[in-house]
């Protein structure tokens, strides 16, 4: 849902659970949320490597596992920790809020 200003909410903070990763999907952005130690990141969920979904991977501290094929991304800024990822994830800037996960609405 849109809050205008160039900002999208995309959930409760609630809805995510601490070190853990929800998928949301928000017109036509389909993304990752995680919750790590009491902050938020969030990148796309689709792996730049191929179909695999992040937010069905394996999350261990700040590194995404894909489980399609285990590669691996740092979710503070998508940079590629593990082969075959080649490609850095996309990350979007989380703005604060009280309780909702709110982005800036990337500009393409
Ligand atoms: S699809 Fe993610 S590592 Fe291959």
């Amino acid at each position: 849902m849109a809050t205008g200003e160039g900002l999208i909410e995309l959930c409760a903070k609630q809805d995510v659970p601490e070190g853990g990763v929800i998928r949301v999907d928000s017109d036509d952005l389909e993304l990752a949320v995680y919750h790590i130690e009491g902050q938020f990141y969030v990148t796309d969920n689709v792996c730049t490597h191929g179909p695999g979904e992040l937010s069905e991977g394996y999350l261990e501290g700040h590194v995404i596992e894909c489980d399609f094929h285990q590669g691996k991304f740092d979710v503070r800024d998508g940079s590629v920790v593990a082969p075959p990822c080649i490609v850095a994830l996309k990350t979007y800037k989380v703005v604060p809020h009280d309780s909702a996960v709110v982005i800036e609405a990337p500009v393409d």
